[in-house]
């Protein structure tokens, strides 16, 4: 009998601990809730580049692709290709806003022949793969309703501070 206040003091004290715990814990909670608003928020305001800086990154690529291929200089065109790769990357992975990109897949094809004629080193299979490719740039601005966006094959070299002939 003799115990038991002792015991039941015993307790009390342990309450205190935990709800000192628990204390501790929410506001910790606070403490990273808080933190985590603050960095969401920063990511919603952080830049993002849009569809249409995506497509004129593309733009520079396919004119230079074209001046690296003509010049059979198949290391640059084999870089040019890798940089149009990349791009249709970002926008699959920046641009899930706009329902356009669900065409992307169609231009993969034509990318794959330009990648195999690089890689056969033949012109006439470049100049082939490259049409094609040309024409689904256009088939996908039809597709998304910007038709008014055409795409042709360059007539001159996009930059005269590049040189696209092979060392
Ligand atoms: C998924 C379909 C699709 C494919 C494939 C595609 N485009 Fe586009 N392109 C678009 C859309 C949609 C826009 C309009 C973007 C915007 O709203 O700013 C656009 C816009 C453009 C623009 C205008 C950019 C500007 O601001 O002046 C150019 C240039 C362009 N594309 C080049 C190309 C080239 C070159 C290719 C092929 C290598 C290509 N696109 C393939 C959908 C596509």
């Amino acid at each position: 009998m003799k115990q038991y206040p002792s015991f039941s003091k015993g307790l009390n004290g342990c309450y205190i601990i935990l709800m000192l715990m628990a204390f501790g814990c929410n506001s910790n909670n606070a403490g990273l809730q808080a933190q985590v608003d603050n960095l969401s928020h920063q990511t919603q305001k952080s830049y993002k580049p849009g569809l249409g800086e995506f497509m004129l990154g593309i733009q520079v690529h396919h004119a230079k692709l074209w001046f690296a291929g003509k010049n059979q200089n198949w290391k640059l065109a084999t870089f040019e290709l890798g940089e149009i790769q990349e791009s249709v990357d970002d926008i699959k992975l920046y641009c899930t806003d706009r329902p356009e990109i669900k065409s992307l897949p169609m231009l993969y094809p034509a990318l794959d022949s330009l990648t195999q004629a690089v890689k056969l080193k033949s012109l006439k299979q470049f100049q082939t793969a490259f049409i094609g490719l040309t024409k689904t740039c256009n088939s996908c601005h039809e597709t998304t309703h910007h038709e008014f966006n055409v795409i042709k094959i360059p007539d001159t070299p996009p930059f005269s501070n590049q040189d696209f002939k092979a060392k």
